[in-house]
């Protein structure tokens, strides 16, 4: 079958009509990769799987809502979207408004990018502008530009982009034939958990599954306002795309997480970087740092017996991790945190010796 992009395969569950232009690049229907190491971690009762958003094609999940923003606003004659961004949703809107032929605007936080994403928005001809600020400072400012002007917000505020993201959890689902019993996934504005929450509630109200997982969220240690129930001013940490400290969707991804029995913890920096390196090199799954932030979860829920103590009924529990984007969007993180490549001179014998022979 030819995919046809996620507003076609899902149009039942979206709210678009004959009239929606659909501007599409086939986003969505990404693999969900059973893991071959983790999973043995944990013992013969859980299956892990990696959903692995990075093969969609901008590199991340934010494809998925931008497709649907973007159609929407063409529907409305929009000329123009605006985002604020760590990065992968500048990415994806200035990709989508290049496809539909619409100006795009973006604002990031300066220094706190990763190249890949910043050349992204970049080569697809988006105004890109640097904001002496973070994350949350510029998101105020496209707030009120867009109050003002007639600009279309496409920043997970923009109730279309949680439309489009809610198809992955449906993806999950028709996979497996049933919802996993655990969703774990990186925290940062929110939107995400938001969209997977809202997701999962609709096949169940359709009758597509028979249960709802729990939601699990992780943040990072020096970005967790949600964890720390307060407004970080100052936001750290080495996963630029989740340097976030006062959510959007804070109250929704409370609801998502108390509704579905779930919980929003932290992980620390070096926590991210061991998953990171696991993933890459035990999975040979390559992600961002955000993205090993659900693995870092993972890892800490088993060592702190979080599943021994719930009750679990079936034979067989299923775990999914969201692996939201893709790891050659942020390559200078590797020679910094892993290791550089080792320089040696043409020489046959040394060379030899290096590979130990
Ligand atoms: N993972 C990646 C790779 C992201 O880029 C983001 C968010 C998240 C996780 C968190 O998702 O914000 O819905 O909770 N990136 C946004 C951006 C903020 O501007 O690209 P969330």
């Amino acid at each position: 079958m030819d995919w046809p992009g996620v507003i076609e395969y899902y149009r039942e569950f979206l709210p678009v009509s004959s009239r929606t232009p659909i501007i599409t690049l086939k986003e969505g229907n990404t693999p969900l990769i059973p893991s071959r190491y983790l999973g043995n971690l944990l013992g013969k009762r859980f299956q892990v799987y990696f959903k692995y958003e990075g093969l969609n094609p901008t590199g991340s999940f934010k494809d998925r809502g931008m497709t649907m923003a973007v159609s929407k606003a063409c529907e409305e004659k929009a000329e123009a979207i605006i985002c604020a961004s760590t990065g992968n949703t500048s990415a994806s809107a200035a990709c989508y408004a290049a496809r539909a032929g619409i100006k795009c605007f973006v604002l990031v936080p300066r220094g706190y990018i990763a190249l890949g994403k910043l050349s992204q928005a970049l080569v697809h001809g988006a105004k890109v502008l640097e904001i002496e600020g973070n994350f949350d400072v510029c998101l105020e400012m496209v707030r009120e530009i867009t109050q003002k002007y007639p600009i279309t917000l496409v920043n997970s505020l923009n109730p279309y982009r949680i439309e489009g993201q809610k198809t992955a959890s449906f993806e999950i689902c028709d996979t497996l034939g049933e919802a996993p019993d655990f969703q774990i996934m990186p925290v940062g504005n929110a939107g995400n958990i938001t969209a997977y929450w809202k997701g999962y509630k609709e096949y169940y109200a359709n009758r597509k599954i028979k249960s709802l997982p729990r939601m699990v969220g992780f943040q990072a240690e020096g970005a967790a306002p949600i964890v720390k129930k307060k407004i970080i001013a100052h936001p750290r940490t080495i996963a630029t795309a989740i340097r976030i400290g006062n959510p959007a969707s804070w109250k929704k991804a409370e609801q998502a997480r108390d509704e579905s029995g779930g919980v929003i913890d932290m992980v620390s920096d070096r926590q991210i970087i061991y998953a990171y390196k696991l993933l890459a090199q035990h999975e040979g799954i390559f992600v961002e740092p955000a993205s090993a932030a659900s693995v870092a979860g993972l890892l800490k829920l088993v060592k702190m017996g979080y599943f021994k103590t719930r009750k679990l009924n079936k034979p067989i529990t299923k775990i999914v991790c969201i692996l939201t984007g893709q790891g050659l969007k942020d390559p200078a993180l590797v020679m910094k945190a892993i290791s550089k490549p080792k320089r040696i001179s043409a020489n046959f014998r040394k060379i030899v010796n290096e590979l130990g022979y």
